[in-house]
């Protein structure tokens, strides 16, 4: 029987909570705290169906621009899931890593990401990436301009500039490459988000808010990208005969 296929990294750009709340007549920070219970379920689900990366938008280095009071809010909803969710979270073997500007946040968020981290650092069930203050082309950027520093310092040479030697200097660096990529809240784009690192995605795109978003939404998600066929630029007839053998995109320079 065909084993079924769980795609190893996904992320997810949870949006909608705006909406969700205004459509309810709250305020767009209780869609938010609503987010946050819905991030729950997702987290559980992801590792219990053995999901070995999630990576959540939880905040663009654009949010910033948004009014104080809901960056504000959502500084503090972050705290709260810190605090709350960090004895679960180990117990649960859910390792979780920061990408983006760690360093950008408020310093009671920042102190309570950062004892997350360390408090969940042995887990080796999952890993929960939060991505935070980030952008992915700010992160792209930073990456060519520390390999220019450093081959201006005569440390790298251009020629060994690759796909690889360059992830290295990004802030996923640790983490694969994404597989699946979800957005929820109906519109149709990717919003600066893992823009190298989803290169191969398989994007799904769903109309309902983000917390709306239950564990069985997950599943199916993950089901329709087990249906799907990735031929990382080679035709169907090449990924066919090359099924069951190892085949990395990058190596064959796809
Ligand atoms: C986008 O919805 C969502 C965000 C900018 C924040 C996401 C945050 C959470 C889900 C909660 C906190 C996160 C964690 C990890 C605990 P939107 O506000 O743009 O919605 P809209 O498009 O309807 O206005």
């Amino acid at each position: 029987m065909e084993k079924k296929r769980t795609p190893r990294h996904v992320a997810i750009i949870m949006d909608g909570n705006g909406r969700w709340a205004q459509a309810r007549g709250l305020d767009r920070t209780e869609g938010h705290a609503e987010g946050a219970r819905a991030v729950r379920d997702a987290v559980e689900t992801a590792a219990r169906i053995g999901i070995e990366y999630l990576t959540l938008y939880a905040f663009s280095n654009a949010n910033w621009q948004r009014p104080r009071a809901e960056v504000e809010a959502l500084m503090r909803l972050l705290v709260d899931f810190a605090r709350r969710e960090r004895a679960e979270l180990r117990a649960q073997g859910i390792r979780t890593v920061v990408i983006g500007q760690l360093e950008e946040l408020p310093t009671a968020t920042r102190q309570a990401v950062e004892d997350l981290m360390a408090y969940t650092a042995d887990g080796q069930q999952m890993t929960l990436s939060l991505a935070l203050s980030y952008g992915g082309r700010q992160d792209i950027v930073e990456a060519a301009r520390a390999l220019a520093v450093r081959a201006r310092a005569g440390l790298v040479l251009p020629e060994e500039i690759d796909v690889d030697f360059f992830h290295r200097e990004m802030s996923t660096s640790r983490l694969p490459d994404v597989d699946l990529l979800i957005r929820t809240g109906g519109e149709t784009r990717v919003s600066d988000f893992l823009l190298f690192e989803a290169a191969y995605a398989e994007l799904c795109f769903l109309d309902l808010m983000w917390p709306d978003f239950r564990p069985a939404t997950l599943v199916e998600c993950v089901e329709r990208y087990g249906a799907k066929e990735r031929r990382f630029g080679r035709t169907s007839a090449q990924v066919q005969s090359a099924s069951g053998r190892a085949f990395d995109p990058i190596d064959q320079g796809l």
